[in-house]
């Protein structure tokens, strides 16, 4: 990054914010290891649920199943937010959907650009990936003790710093509305939508989380190929599940549930 970039400050992200508890302790830094890693102590140590780790950059940017997230500094946003649900661990993809709506909800609301959901919470625009979402929790035998939620936007980058490989399949807001964002704004955003999205689902369960997801989904009626570890599920993708497993007609017409895994 060469050009000049929005600073995030704590101060500056505290006065946009209009949340009751997402976002009451913030830590913010210029370079860290992974905001999920940092969240994951924070959350051991006790921090207080809605407690938010920023950072500029990441050196081991994690993605999902295990993979890296390209992570440099001053154009993007990184996030991790602690969540103390009373919740069965089973719920908690339907927690990651929570966060995947409040992101692409956020970045319509900021940009107006129809960001849309590919099964289980990467973000799209014009297909594809902006944003991608990693849940980890501690848990205790059945029960939830604590999930970090880690949201990673590509909000500036340009074109020039997409790594060749990436190419293909990631963009950014800026690459997609023509425009730089103050990422300041899309976090309040963000957090606003997932504290509203996270209320609702403790408060009614899974019911509308579902219907939000779906509307913004893009994979359910599509004929797909999901690579579940070693092995693959091909067929149309009929609907989710009540915990949000991905239901898939195969050609002989057997619905297979995927539980977790990327549509390729
Ligand atoms: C994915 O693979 O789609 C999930 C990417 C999640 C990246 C974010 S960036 C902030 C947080 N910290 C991490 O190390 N990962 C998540």
């Amino acid at each position: 990054m060469t050009e000049k970039h929005d600073i995030l400050t704590i101060e500056g992200i505290k006065n946009c914010l209009t949340t009751r508890f997402i976002g009451a302790d913030i830590y913010l830094f210029d370079a860290i290891d992974s905001t999920n890693d940092h969240a994951n102590k924070l959350a051991k140590q006790g921090a207080k649920e809605g407690t938010v780790v920023l950072s500029e950059s990441q050196s081991k940017g994690k993605g999902r199943l295990g993979r890296t997230w390209f992570s440099p500094s001053g154009a993007n946003i990184y996030l991790s937010v602690i969540l103390r649900p009373q919740m069965p661990t089973s719920q908690i993809t339907l927690l990651t959907f929570a966060a995947a709506i409040a992101v692409a909800r956020a970045i319509r609301d900021v940009t107006g650009l129809d960001a849309d959901i590919k099964w289980p919470n990467d973000i799209l625009i014009k297909g594809k990936k902006v944003a991608g979402i990693l849940s980890e929790m501690g848990a205790k035998s059945d029960t939830i003790r604590f999930v970090v939620i880690g949201i990673g936007i590509n909000v500036n980058l340009d074109k020039k710093d997409i790594p060749s490989e990436l190419m293909d399949k990631a963009t950014s807001i800026k690459i997609e509305s023509n425009n730089a964002i103050d990422r300041k704004n899309l976090i309040c955003r963000v957090l606003e939508n997932l504290e509203k999205w996270y209320n609702l689902f403790e408060r009614n369960g899974a019911n509308d989380i579902i219907k939000e997801w779906k509307s913004l989904a893009i994979t359910i009626g599509r004929d797909v190929k999901v690579q579940s570890g070693n092995s693959f599920v091909e067929g149309r993708a009929i609907d989710i599940d009540e915990s949000g497993a991905l239901l898939i007609k195969d050609r002989n017409g057997v619905i297979q549930k995927v539980l977790s895994g990327d549509v390729i």
